[in-house]
């Protein structure tokens, strides 16, 4: 399966991505994890040492093997000959932790039509045609928005979850987000409430969650922003983090085979 999960900057899309990642690699799943935020830390958030992340080459410095793998920059993605099974990311290509493959796909120059560039085209490509048979996972933390989606892309994600906080500035841009991935034709959509502290911000976040399919409310935690502060990864220092990860990946998992889930890691 496919996951995509975006969100204003800061709600905690990379901490739940790493959560995700972590639990579901711990259940035996093999996780592929993009990094797709141009303000990498999904590398962090999934406990890979800064010593390691120092030496992976980005996605978007490695021009020749994107053309490569893409065909000529003018034509990318219709020269793709590449089908990689998750198990099968060439080494070059990422970093191994805990059971999981980290591809970081680095920063890329908006100006000059970013959306058809060869970055993007790989990991628009690797969505696309990286197979993942039973227990195999690609989970991609994405800024803000699915504008480098084309439509092919979209298609091959099964769900696209949108993060947000109990503001309203988080749901502002979660139902641009929605707005868009909708005309695009993601079909499941669902929502992360995250950093929900008490009574007062449930009832805000069921209020502003309207229609859209709330998958669950994630408490403001101290041990996240602890081991935030000591520059390490939750999932690694906080037994309560890894029970909340492992409720989480259960209910996200039963989304995309659409059984029923139950928001049972509520605050
Ligand atoms: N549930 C939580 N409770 C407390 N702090 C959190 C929680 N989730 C994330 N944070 C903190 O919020 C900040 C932003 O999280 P991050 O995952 O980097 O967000 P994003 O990837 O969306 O920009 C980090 O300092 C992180 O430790
Ligand atoms: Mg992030």
């Amino acid at each position: 399966m496919k996951i995509a999960v975006t969100g204003k900057g800061g709600v905690g899309k990379s901490t739940i991505v790493g959560m995700l990642a972590r639990a579901m690699a711990d259940d035996g799943w093999k996780i592929m994890a993009i990094d797709a935020d141009p303000d990498a830390n999904l590398g962090s958030a999934i406990g890979v040492a800064p010593t390691r992340l120092a030496d992976v080459v980005p996605i978007s410095r490695m021009k020749d093997l994107a053309r490569e793998r893409t065909g000529a920059a003018e034509t990318a993605g219709s020269h793709f000959i590449l089908n990689p099974r998750v198990s099968d990311i060439p080494d070059e290509l990422c970093v191994e932790h805990a059971g999981i493959k980290l591809l970081l796909m680095g920063t890329v120059d908006h100006a000059g039509g970013g959306c058809v560039c060869p970055e993007h085209t790989l990991v628009r490509a690797l969505l696309r045609h990286v197979l993942t048979r039973r227990q195999e996972c690609v989970l991609i933390d994405m800024e803000a928005g699915v504008e480098h989606f084309g439509r092919g892309t979209v298609e091959a994600v099964d769900l696209l979850v949108i993060v947000v906080e109990p503001g309203e500035r988080s749901f502002q841009t979660a139902r641009q987000i929605e707005k868009l991935a909708r005309e695009l034709g993601i079909a499941r959509i669902a929502l992360i409430a995250n950093k929900v502290d008490g009574a007062a911000d449930q009832t805000f976040v069921r209020a502003e969650a309207g229609d859209l399919d709330l998958l669950a409310m994630l408490p403001a935690d101290p041990d996240v922003r602890a081991s935030d502060r000591a520059g390490r990864c939750c999932y690694d220092l906080s037994e309560g983090v890894r029970a909340r990860a492992r409720q989480l990946a259960e209910i996200v998992v039963k989304r995309v085979l659409d059984e029923p889930g139950r928001l049972s890691c509520a605050s």
